[in-house]
């Protein structure tokens, strides 16, 4: 049984103070929420504030990128170490919004997964196809792509604890949802791919959510769905009611 991980990604909105009322203001509305893993991703100046609201709560923290060298001549990077200092758990990589518009590859994808268990944080390693590669009937293939890149030379003990997160381009920020078929058929070919490289005991570990337009009433029937173990979720973390009544989609 996989555990359910729902990660709020806040993208580059909120200052340290509205992050940690936004967090504050979580807390009672996820606190039964035990079942599940929740986790928020802030900007970097956020992650302290965060960190301290989230103190002692069922509530951990992801970074939004990383850079793989623990420290030296990197202007405007961050180290890992520093994030495990701050207070980081996890650490998205990957995401399409970097890939689009900082050069992010799956070689250095790649690297950063590697550093981020070097470390003992957990990745939040981002896939997902373009509009026109999905009508051309390219998504299994983009999308095996990537994750072979992403995760070469990592050990099956590690990709087990990896979270993988599944986010068609097309469905990020447009309310243009995936439905939960055209979910599910990627997120299998996925498991199918893990399957291959990893064996089946660890492709039944890893963790697949789903990103792209999740809200709080189509939560519910996404994660219905057999390989979809929870969702990366933009828009509708930014507010405390929406990104509850998605960690709390099984009440
Ligand atoms: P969205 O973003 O929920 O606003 O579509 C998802 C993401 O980019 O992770």
């Amino acid at each position: 049984m996989r555990r359910y991980i729902l990660a709020g990604n806040w993208k580059m909105h909120l200052d340290a103070q509205a992050s940690a009322d936004l967090v504050k203001a979580l807390i009672p509305s996820v606190k039964d929420s035990t079942d599940v893993d929740v986790v928020v991703g802030p900007v970097f100046t956020s992650i302290p504030a965060v960190v301290e609201a989230a103190q002692g709560t069922n509530i951990a923290v992801a970074a939004q990128n990383c850079y793989w060298e623990d420290s030296g001549a990197f202007t405007g990077e961050i180290a890992v170490p520093m994030l495990k200092a701050a207070g980081c758990a996890y650490c998205i990589v990957g995401h399409s919004e970097r890939r689009q518009f900082f050069g992010e590859t799956d070689e250095k994808i790649n690297k950063k997964a590697q550093a981020l268990y070097k470390h003992g944080l957990t990745p939040i390693v981002c896939c997902g196809e373009l509009l026109e590669e999905r009508e051309a009937g390219k998504t299994t293939q983009v999308v095996e792509t990537q994750l072979r890149g992403c995760l070469k030379d990592l050990p099956a003990d590690k990709v087990r604890t990896t979270v993988l997160a599944y986010e068609p381009v097309w469905a990020i920020g447009t309310g243009k949802v995936a439905t939960p078929a055209q979910a599910q058929e990627v997120h299998a070919t996925i498991r199918a791919l893990l399957v291959e490289l990893y064996g089946q005991d660890v492709a039944d570990a890893v963790r697949i959510q789903y990103g792209g337009s999740v809200k709080a009433d189509n939560v519910k029937e996404l994660m219905g769905q057999t390989d979809i173990d929870g969702a990366l979720v933009g828009g509708a973390a930014l507010k405390p009611d929406s990104f509850a009544a998605i960690v709390n989609f099984q009440k």
